[in-house]
């Protein structure tokens, strides 16, 4: 469980987040919404260690991430998998190379083995394995975005962090990826996937947990069913677009 207690952030003049308290739920689905600008990537960053609360604090399965050595932290970053927006992957590796790199540069085991589980991941993420000696620039989008995920969940990571998943894909792809998203999750119990997006279809289709950030603070948290029948001005207006 990832938990945040009273967590503020700002930059100078520029509040970000204010209090924020949340618990992310062992083995469930939560969608992180909110205006462009309103936190969400920040709050992420927070949980990962890439930046550090003003004030509050952020607990990870059951420690306070403020005392982790720099042993700990990657030890606890292997419990996660990051989608990074636009898929980002690294145009001069190959998909081999991409998706393997964090088992390449641990090097626990053989390149065989990790050929292997390139391939595995690959199957998983519904992509042939023949693709892994091309670049990622000959892949369309949504592929790009499921060698995203691929090297993302390898290492079968307790906690999956998506940043939009969808954004830039046409609603076929978009719909398959939020399919994928939810069998990846559906398939090992314990995965916490945390899904930022702008997109109500995928609020909708994922059907688990929604928190949405406005004005620095969190705005509406509960089960998507709640979200989407809300009467709330605000809320109506993200599900209208
Ligand atoms: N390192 C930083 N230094 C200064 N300001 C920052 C930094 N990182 C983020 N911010 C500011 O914090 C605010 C929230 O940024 P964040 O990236 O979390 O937004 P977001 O909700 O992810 O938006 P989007 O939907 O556009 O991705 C923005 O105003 C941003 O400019
Ligand atoms: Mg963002």
């Amino acid at each position: 469980m990832i938990q945040l207690k009273n967590v503020y952030k700002k930059w100078g003049d520029l509040s970000v987040l204010e209090n924020i308290s949340l618990d992310i739920v062992q083995g469930e689905i939560f969608c992180l919404v909110g205006m462009s600008g309103s936190g969400k990537s920040v709050t992420t960053k927070l949980i990962l260690g890439l930046e550090e609360p003003d004030s509050g604090e952020i607990w990870i399965d059951g420690e306070n991430i403020h005392y982790f050595s720099p042993k700990t932290w990657r030890e606890v970053l292997r419990k996660f998998g990051v989608v990074f927006q636009n898929a980002a992957l690294f145009s001069s590796l190959n998909i081999y190379e991409n998706i393997g790199i964090r088992l390449l540069e641990e090097k626990k085991e053989t390149p065989r083995k990790i050929k292997e589980k390139v391939e595995e991941t690959l199957i998983k993420v519904g992509l042939s394995p023949d693709i892994m000696t091309k670049f990622p620039d000959e892949l369309s989008g949504g592929m790009r975005k499921r060698v995203g995920i691929a090297r993302a969940i390898i290492h079968k990571p307790r906690y999956l962090i998506y940043d939009e998943p969808t954004t830039g894909l046409d609603p076929i792809n978009a719909n398959l990826i939020d399919g994928l998203i939810q069998t990846l999750d559906r398939e090992e119990k314990h995965t916490t996937s945390i899904v930022i997006t702008h997109d109500f279809h995928t609020v909708e289709k994922l059907n688990g947990n929604v928190v949405m950030l406005h004005n620095h603070r969190i705005y509406f948290t509960g089960k998507t069913v709640a979200f989407l029948r809300s009467e709330d001005e605000l809320i109506r207006n993200f599900l209208s677009r």
